[in-house]
């Protein structure tokens, strides 16, 4: 159902990227890799695949990559924009220049596609752009609130564009993805077992992944929520949170150099 088309796909290394690479390939679709950096394994495991180095947090890098499709007439009808990172940045103090990496990469790193792509003269055929967000746009991970603020504001940016390209050949469509089985920065460390157990419970494969976003991708649907059973969870957090203060909002500790209450 997918073959035949052509994909571009940024942080395909690991997780929910590789697992999309795997999926478009299979289907014989033609697959444009972006990464930040070379993967001599990935390469020559796909040799069918485009590999593409180019850091997604430059905007210069990104512009002259879709002016080389552009000019090479292999510009994709659709971009999954996926790379992202997670890590801790608000946890003994807030830590900018790691508030400012999540955030260079999981929202401009995104943004840079889009002021390019709305350049162009419009296509013949629909070309679809989709973000992969999260539902930690609605309830965020403090200790980690590059990346909450980042897919929040994601999130705004496409709910924008969705509305305003309807129609055109620009499609804006989102993915608010709940956990998935992936290496990136979970923080387990941080949260009682319980919970960890809970979202573990809750996470779907990187294979089940990838099949949903491609079916989603071949709808004008702005928006897909995966896995859906992990909807409930975070409304049950979110419930939990505007009722108990406090409740999964991360304390400054009691010791000696602890912050007080007022
Ligand atoms: N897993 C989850 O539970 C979950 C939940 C909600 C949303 N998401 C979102 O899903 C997306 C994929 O995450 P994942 O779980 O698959 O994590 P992952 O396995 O860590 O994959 C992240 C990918 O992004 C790439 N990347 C990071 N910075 C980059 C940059 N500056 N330029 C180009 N590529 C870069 C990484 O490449 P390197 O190998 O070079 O680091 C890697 O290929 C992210 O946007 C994430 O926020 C994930």
């Amino acid at each position: 159902m997918t073959s035949g088309r052509s994909v571009l796909i940024t942080g395909t290394s690991s997780g929910v990227g590789r697992a999309l690479l795997e999926h478009y390939t299979r289907n014989g679709s033609k697959v444009i890799s972006v990464n930040r950096r070379r993967v001599p394994e990935l390469e020559s495991a796909y040799p069918s695949v485009r590999f593409e180095c180019v850091d997604v947090r430059s905007d210069e890098e990104v512009e002259m990559l879709i002016q080389r499709l552009t000019e090479s007439a292999e510009l994709p009808e659709l971009f999954i924009l996926n790379a992202g990172i997670n890590c801790v940045d608000n946890d003994e103090s807030f830590q900018l220049a790691a508030y400012r990496e999540v955030v260079d990469t999981n929202l401009f790193g995104v943004l840079h596609f889009i002021q390019p792509l709305t350049e162009l003269p419009p296509s013949e055929s629909p070309r679809r752009l989709i973000a992969i967000s999260s539902l930690a746009s609605y309830v965020g991970n403090p200790y980690g609130l590059g990346y909450t603020t980042s897919k929040r504001a994601l999130t705004e940016c496409f709910d924008a564009w969705s509305k305003m390209y309807r129609g055109t050949d620009l499609v804006f469509q989102q993915v608010m993805l709940g956990p998935v089985d992936t290496a990136i920065y979970t923080m387990a460390d941080r949260f009682p077992t319980w919970m960890v157990r809970i979202k573990n419970a809750f996470s779907a494969p990187p294979a089940a992944t990838a099949r949903a976003i491609a079916l989603f991708g071949l709808t004008r649907r702005p928006k897909l929520f995966y896995p859906w059973r992990a909807v409930p969870l975070y409304l049950g957090m979110w419930l939990f949170r505007s009722l108990l203060p406090g409740f999964f909002q991360g304390r400054k500790t009691l010791d000696g150099r602890a912050r007080r209450s007022t």
